[in-house]
């Protein structure tokens, strides 16, 4: 039974309807939800209208998505990820958005050093609430206080075979930048299968996250399918990611050019960086030595993936009137004339323009840590509450549910 795809609603619905006559509104619409979710093996929340057999309804959008909680953040995961949460939530079109602090994945390569971790967590929580996500429309929560994600990742395990684990091209690249040799922690390597975790919990199925998650997603994706499959239910949710725009958003080189932004390189932008910081370090970005009337090169130029990442034609207005937008400046900049040192002074303007209002905002929830300690422990309350749901689907999928199950003593008693 290919338990993934989707059903269509008819002729199921219109059984439906015509038995649950009687019923009040809320409650008819919602059971109806909760059915037709079953029957078209994907979460349904709303049933707009039904007329002459032509139905409309709208797929439930959940959103998970989570930082490891091992420093400040950077504008790395500003423009990978941040800027687009941030665009969803006003957005508004979704039913459920979590964001995890995942501090039990942070561990899988700092176990021997929790107070880093534990002193990151709030750090990673003032940045999200610096950058204007809002408690009152984003559940907030740490991943380790939610049990059922260790549970979830113990069924999971027996899913992903070893070679499996270690095609993951993510997990290979930082196994080798992380001179593990052949002592590979079990917990690292296996660490995208708590991912898997993190996401069917909430039954999430829009995941926003960088270009290096995509493998987690697909390894997610691959678990839910042999889940689903095995034991014949439709339990878990299919999940997709949602990548950034361009590029240079999906993966922001660091200030040296090094192919990564991060902090064990020492080569990063901090959203809590002041203006003086922020200039020092664009200026100490590195460019080919030239003449000022010299063309320039944009290729590899770090200058310029940092302005495409950021720049909008609005920076131009207010910082580089000359031009209007960054083609513009690109084609200037290559036919020469244009000294880095502009380019860097624009730089500078943008990324200050983007920092400034997240900065401030920041100071200020820092005056009040234990509102933003609140806010992380009613997050954390609601979270488990819902993953908790999950994990008596999941075992009851697996027919481990002894005890909530009367077949299972019926069994027992008539098979002496
Ligand atoms: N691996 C992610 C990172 O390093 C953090 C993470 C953990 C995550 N669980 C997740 C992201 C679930 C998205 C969904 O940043």
């Amino acid at each position: 039974r290919a338990a993934a795809t989707a059903r269509s609603p008819w002729p199921y619905a219109s059984a439906l309807i015509t038995g649950m006559s009687g019923l009040p509104d809320a409650r008819r619409k919602s059971r109806l939800c909760r059915r037709l979710s079953r029957w078209m093996r994907m979460p349904v929340t709303r049933v707009w209208s039904c007329w002459k057999g032509h139905w409309k309804v709208v797929k439930m959008k959940r959103i998970l998505t989570g930082d490891r909680p091992t420093g400040r953040l950077h504008i790395g995961h500003y423009v990978g990820s941040l800027k687009r949460r941030y665009k969803l939530q006003e957005e508004g079109n979704y039913d459920e958005f979590y964001i995890m602090i995942a501090d039990s994945q942070a561990l899988t390569d700092n176990f021997d050093n929790p107070e880093k971790v534990r002193k990151n967590v709030i750090e990673v929580m003032l940045d999200y609430l610096a950058v204007g996500l809002n408690p009152n429309k984003i559940t907030f929560f740490v991943q380790s206080e939610v049990n059922a994600l260790t549970e979830l990742t113990y069924y999971y395990m027996n899913l992903v075979t070893l070679p499996r684990v270690l095609r993951n091209p993510t997990v290979k690249s930082e196994i080798n930048s992380k001179n593990f040799n052949e002592s590979i922690p079990v917990g690292f390597a296996t660490y995208p299968i708590s991912q898997a975790a993190d996401i069917t919990a909430f039954k999430a199925n829009i995941v926003p996250v960088g270009d290096d998650q995509e493998p987690m997603i697909e390894q997610t994706r691959e678990i839910v399918k042999s889940f689903n499959r095995i034991y014949d239910t439709d339990t878990l949710v299919l999940c997709e990611s949602l990548l950034p725009n361009n590029i240079y958003q999906r993966r922001l080189v660091g200030t040296d050019g090094n192919a990564k932004m991060s902090k064990s390189l020492n080569n990063c932008i901090y959203l809590s960086d002041d203006k003086e910081t922020i200039k020092e370090k664009v200026f100490s970005i590195k460019t080919t030595s030239r003449r000022i009337d010299e063309p320039g090169i944009i290729d590899g130029n770090i200058l310029f993936m940092y302005l495409e990442a950021f720049c909008e034609d609005i920076h131009f207005k207010k910082y580089y009137s000359e031009f209007n937008n960054l083609d513009e400046l690109k084609i200037a900049y290559q036919k020469g004339g244009i000294g880095d040192a502009s380019v860097k002074r624009f730089l500078t303007e943008v990324i200050n323009d983007e920092l400034t209002p997240i900065r401030e905002r920041r100071r200020e929830y820092a005056e009040d840590l234990e509102k933003v300690y609140n806010i992380l422990k009613e997050g954390t309350k609601k979270a488990k509450k819902t993953a908790d749901k999950t994990i008596v689907e999941v075992k009851k999928a697996m027919k481990l549910n002894y005890f909530e199950d009367s077949e299972y003593l019926n069994e027992l008693l008539n098979s002496k």
